[in-house]
């Protein structure tokens, strides 16, 4: 039997193919500290559980295909309080920014269609895509630009008769880079002149560093048909395992039809929907309170590479990764040394190869994601290993 060229052809996560590595290490007892994956140490704010354990029913039922109206509401204000204005219909819960994702692809795209998307991004943007037989035709962007986005001309000459739309996430996995001003209207023109979608993944909205403020493409008028905004509580929130994401957009026609999509798979968790109306409802300290613990981890990280010879990497102003250039030759080959032959007293860490988080074959070789997800004493202590890890690799 002959599995589908369509699965076959399917990467697979880079951020997760070195786990039975991970796996097998600490079952002989290293602790790995894990930067690999951005899934976030901060508790969940109590809100989420209390508003599950007072929810009154003896029966769980489906809920509404669009989602729990008090969760869209409770979006729509957490919209409104940046003078975004969304109506009911505009706003459609999903099993997490990852199924936003990928209806939004469904809807917009053909088979063969080509979606515009600044490299190095999110790995999974490439199973989002690759599921629907959508291509990612990328926009490089480098680390001595701090990962901002080339000139429109250089952007534009990439489109095809084939290209629906632009999709990125910012602030930027795995990049850490926010989008200036004058970038998101650059990026407004191009969708204006050539007839795309933009779609904005915004799910690390809110950690923004050193004063700056992560502005929703929600904000940027005349193209308020084609911007699709996505949403998540898994980061900002510090809820990846609730599951709850969502699609904004003011183009109902294209709403109305993800609806469809909705349908198909009938609902989203109707408990977990529940908890995520009282998260929007949160206030500007909750952000600010993360904000200033991710920032100080950042200044961690980026401080201890600053120190080590060879690392290449900008300062990343939101989300909580940052990509760096090491000295090495192949930063997987570097991970997996670090798990199985390397330890500080019974300690390692666990990073990301970058390869995968690029299109263009042959870029990010010597360069690893690392998620600064940990509180800042274990990032110091893994700074630390990985400081005398390269020094060791390369004598
Ligand atoms: C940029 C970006 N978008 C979307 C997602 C999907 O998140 P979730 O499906 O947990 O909402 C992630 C998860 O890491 C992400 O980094």
């Amino acid at each position: 039997m002959i599995l589908s060229k369509r699965i076959l052809e399917m990467q697979e996560s880079p951020v997760r193919k070195l786990v039975p590595i991970a796996t097998r290490v600490k079952k002989n007892g290293k602790k790995v500290f894990h930067l690999n994956i951005g899934q976030p140490d901060i508790e969940t704010p109590k809100q989420f559980m209390e508003a599950i354990n007072n929810y009154d029913t003896r029966v769980i039922k489906y809920s509404f295909s669009q989602g729990e109206p008090a969760l869209i509401n409770s979006i729509r204000d957490y919209f409104a309080r940046d003078g975004i204005i969304f109506d009911e219909d505009e706003v459609l819960i999903t099993n997490g920014g990852s199924e936003a994702l990928t209806f939004t692809t469904i809807a917009i795209c053909n088979p063969g269609d080509e979606i515009l998307v600044p490299e190095p991004f999110y790995t999974n943007y490439n199973g989002f895509t690759g599921e629907v037989n959508v291509n990612i035709k990328p926009i490089t962007t480098l680390a001595k630009d701090g990962f901002h986005l080339p000139s429109k001309e250089d952007i534009v000459k990439l489109i095809t008769p084939r290209t629906k739309a632009i999709l990125f996430s910012n602030p930027g996995n795995p990049t850490g880079t926010i989008l200036r001003l004058d970038e998101m209207e650059m990026i407004a023109e191009i969708a204006k002149e050539n007839d795309l979608f933009i779609i904005s993944d915004e799910v690390y909205r809110g950690f923004a560093f050193d004063g700056l403020k992560g502005i929703s493409m929600g904000s940027i008028k005349g193209i308020e048909d084609r911007t699709v905004i996505i949403e998540s509580v898994s980061k900002r929130y510090s809820a990846c395992g609730a599951r709850i994401g969502s699609i904004q957009s003011k183009n109902k026609e294209l709403m109305k039809n993800i609806l469809k999509l909705c349908q198909a798979r009938l609902c989203v968790a109707t408990l977990e929907q529940i908890g995520a109306a009282e998260l929007y409802k949160l206030d500007d300290n909750y952000t600010a309170m993360i904000k200033d613990e991710y920032q100080d981890r950042r200044d961690i990280v980026y401080s201890t590479l600053q120190d080590i010879p060879g690392v290449v990497c900008e300062k990343p102003s939101g989300a909580f990764y940052v990509v760096a250039k090491l000295p090495v030759d192949n930063a997987e080959k570097f991970i997996i040394w670090m798990l199985e032959e390397f330890d500080v007293d019974g300690q390692t860490i666990m990073l990301s190869p970058a390869e995968g988080f690029y299109a263009t074959p042959g870029l990010g070789i010597d360069e690893v994601r690392i998620a600064y997800v940990l509180n800042t004493k274990d990032m110091e202590k893994s700074m630390y290993i990985l400081k005398k890890g390269l020094e060791k690799y390369n004598s």
